[in-house]
């Protein structure tokens, strides 16, 4: 569904000098897969996201969804942004609603619809609040809800949970999972936590520091529904040592350079 093709990016800094993001990746989706993308800091994750969301256009190589090259943004794509990026003058409902109104797909359910979400996000009673009002958290929560009320059928989301506490981080993970269960869409879900990954993935996809490039794409072989009971499996830690193992032996490089 998906396809990256041999993409290269490369960013031209404002003093002439130029960053090489991303170096020949390859990489592929299929529908209704998760896929976590690990790496380092720098890596060139978020890049990669806003590739495939058309956001920006590669250097080198090709992005594709069903064999169409990407050459902007999707309606049958959502993405959720590293910071939450709500409007500040909509309430919380108006801006889970705002795709929805924009793309003109919105009927009668899709304030019920929205309400819902928020409810299962732990939001309920916060509908009519502003941003402003809201924790970091929360207002991430309210950006996964505006993504998800979209029924994308490939979410992209830039590590969603970092601003939230580790109690709503593993509820928001399981409900997450809950959600792409109920709904076929392909997940690409970019975060630093490897736990996190191995819990949630199909598929980890692993990161060299800056130029990124794919190093390892690591199969989890844990059953679903999954749950944090599974963190003790054998199969867990030998994918998260394996992943470990790749992401230290990229420092270690580093600090010998
Ligand atoms: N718009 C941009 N202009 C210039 N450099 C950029 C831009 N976006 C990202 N970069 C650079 O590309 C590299 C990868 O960034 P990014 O994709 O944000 O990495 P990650 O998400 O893995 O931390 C970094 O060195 C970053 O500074
Ligand atoms: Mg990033």
């Amino acid at each position: 569904m998906i396809a990256i093709e041999g993409v290269g990016k490369r960013f031209s800094g404002r003093d002439g000098g130029a960053v090489q993001a991303l170096e020949d990746v390859s990489l592929t989706v299929a529908p209704g897969e998760f896929v976590a993308v690990v790496g380092a800091s720098g890596c060139g994750k978020s890049t990669l996201l806003r590739l495939i969301a058309g956001l920006v256009a590669p250097s080198a190589g090709r992005v594709a969804i069903d064999g169409a090259q990407v050459t902007g943004a999707r309606t049958d794509t959502a993405m959720v942004f590293q910071a939450p990026t709500l409007l500040p003058w909509a309430d919380v409902l108006k801006n889970v609603t705002f795709p929805m109104r924009l793309m003109r797909r919105a009927g009668p359910g899709t304030e019920d619809a929205a309400r819902a979400l928020l409810a299962r996000a732990g939001l309920a009673g916060f509908e009519g609040r502003l941003p402003r009002e809201l924790s970091g958290g929360m207002q991430q929560r309210v950006a996964i809800c505006r993504a998800l009320l979209q029924q994308p059928r490939i979410l992209l989301m830039d590590e969603p949970f970092g601003a939230l506490d580790a109690l709503t981080r593993e509820e928001m993970s399981l409900e997450l999972l809950r959600l792409w269960t109920e709904s076929p869409m392909a997940v690409v879900f970019v975060t630093h936590s490897i736990s996190e990954a191995v819990l949630l993935a199909d598929r980890v996809i692993v990161m060299s520091p800056r130029p990124g490039r794919v190093v390892d794409d690591v199969a989890i072989p844990l059953p679903r529904p999954r749950s944090f009971d599974q963190e003790g499996l054998p199969a867990f830690q030998a994918a998260a040592r394996r992943i470990r193992d790749h992401i230290f032996r990229g420092q270690a490089a580093r600090a010998a350079a």
